[in-house]
Parts: C-alpha cells; sequence; structure tokens
C-alpha cells in the first residue's frame, strides 16, 4: 500500500524552490504531456509550467509504446521555452539533458546504487529501467518544449507484464525504502534548470558530463532504426545528441533509434 502523497504541499514547494512559474495537479488525467501539449498553446502561460497527476491512464511512451503508471508512481510534463541556442533540429539535446536531470534527481534517494543514463533518455537504476522521458514539440512556431517524465518511485510492478517486469523497477522496490516523491519531484526540477541554463549558453550537449553516466558506454548495442537494424559498439555520443557506434563499415551516428539489446 502506498501512502498518497500530500500534493498541496508539494505544489507550493515546486512554486517556492524551482523554476516553474504555472502548476497544474490533477488527480486522474489520460496523459500529462497531452494536456502539457494543450498549455504550449496559450501565450499567456507563465513558463514554464507544470502538469502533474497522481494517476494516468492512457500514459504515451516513445516508439508509440504505452507507458504505466501505477500507484505511488512520479508523472508529470513540463512545458518549457525553447532556448534560442537550441533551435527545432537541436531537440534531441534538450531530451538527453533531460534524462541527465532525471538520473541526478534518482541517484540522490538511491544513495549507493547504480543509476545510469540509457540513450538517448532512460534511466536505468541497478541495471533497469527506473524512469522514461517523451520529449515533445506542440509546434514549432510556438517555440516552446513539452519533457514529460515518469519515474517508478513508490509503485510496484508486481501488476505488469511479465516482460515489462523483467526490465523494470521502482526506486522503492531497489532501496527496500518509501521515497518521498515531492523530494524527488523538486530535485528532477532544479537539476532540470541547471541542464537547461548550461545547453541555453553552451548550444550543445556536457559530453563531459553525460558519458560517465552512460550505460552503453562500450558494450555491443542492437538499434533499431527506422531503416531497419544495426548492431555496433557504442563508443559515447556526440555534442549534437547523437549515439555513436563502431560498426562492421566503420564508425556511424544515429539521430533516432530505440537500442533493442545491449
Ligand atoms: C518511454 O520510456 O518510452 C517514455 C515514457 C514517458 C512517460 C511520461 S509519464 C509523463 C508523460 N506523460 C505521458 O503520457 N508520457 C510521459
Amino acid at each position: 500500500m502506498t501512502d498518497e502523497p500530500h500534493w498541496p504541499d508539494i505544489a507550493s514547494r515546486v512554486r517556492s524552490e524551482t523554476f516553474v512559474r504555472h502548476v497544474e495537479r490533477h488527480d486522474e488525467i489520460g496523459s500529462t504531456n497531452d494536456r502539457a501539449l494543450d498549455l504550449a498553446a496559450e501565450h499567456d502561460l507563465p513558463m514554464p509550467a507544470l502538469v502533474m497527476t497522481a494517476r494516468q491512464t492512457a500514459g504515451r511512451g516513445r516508439a508509440a509504446n504505452v507507458w504505466r503508471s501505477g500507484p505511488g508512481a512520479l508523472t508529470f510534463s513540463l512545458v518549457i521555452e525553447r532556448p534560442a541556442t537550441l533551435p527545432a533540429e537541436r531537440t534531441p539535446i534538450l531530451s538527453l539533458l533531460a534524462g541527465l536531470a532525471a538520473r541526478r534527481a534518482v541517484a540522490a534517494l538511491a544513495p549507493g546504487r547504480e543509476v545510469k543514463v540509457k540513450w538517448p533518455n532512460d534511466v536505468y537504476l541497478d541495471g533497469r529501467k527506473v524512469c522514461g522521458i517523451l520529449a515533445e514539440v506542440p509546434s514549432p512556431a510556438s517555440g516552446r518544449i513539452v519533457i514529460g517524465i515518469g519515474i517508478n518511485a513508490n509503485n510496484s510492478l508486481d501488476d505488469a507484464p511479465d516482460e515489462v517486469r523483467r526490465r523494470a523497477v521502482s526506486m522503492r522496490e531497489a532501496t527496500g525504502r518509501p521515497i518521498d516523491v515531492g523530494e524527488l519531484l523538486v530535485a528532477a526540477l532544479i537539476n532540470l534548470e541547471e541542464e537547461l541554463s548550461y545547453a541555453a549558453r553552451a548550444g550543445e550537449l556536457p559530453v563531459e558530463r553525460w558519458l560517465p553516466h552512460c550505460l552503453l558506454d562500450g558494450r555491443a548495442v542492437c538499434l533499431r532504426t527506422p531503416r531497419g537494424e544495426v548492431t555496433g559498439r557504442c563508443v559515447g555520443v556526440a555534442s549534437t545528441g547523437e549515439l555513436l557506434l563502431e560498426t562492421a563499415t566503420g564508425r556511424r551516428s544515429y539521430t533516432t533509434g530505440e537500442v533493442i539489446r545491449f
């Protein structure tokens, strides 16, 4: 059984301790990303805007996957203004940075555990997925980006399909301790602000900060791309966010794709 977090306190911490200027909290919603995409069209809304929910019934993942948020999960989406230094083609950098920010928040509440990022932006705790991120562009003209983050915090994966249970874990299951979701959310938002301001200044991914946390570095991986599957050894990421693979035909870089084996 999961104790329900005290959401009004969490909302007030978000307002006072982070860069978020609009907070919306739902008991239940289809997808926080869908709501955030609608909010992104509201020109007068103070930014960044946060949508969080206790229950999400139609969560969406990357590659048209379904995202499950059982009771106790931390589920939220943030609408931000796109930094001028990161035009539309550089959106993958924002998505990798969101992974780095979430990784740091998870690591802070799971001391002594191995917490890694799996390109492009999954967070892995002790070798299993603990957090998924879906970054979406509402309409290029809006100049805004939606970053949706789902963290398996206090939820149980017992009811999830076998294949999900094999490769995913919640923080509570891994650490054996209840997780303070307010603390986790505030940490993720503070880290996100820090990463975004770095990216806004530099216009690129801080590879030297990302690489030490790369789950795939040095491993043989299989990447599913829109043009078929590719295998190779991961040799890092580029400052533009592409995955770098040493393949049988030389070094290649990939902007999109899903690592299906590693
Ligand atoms: C993935 O790993 O495939 C990405 C999962 C992203 C899930 C989050 S939960 C909050 C936000 N709302 C959604 O519908 N999806 C994202």
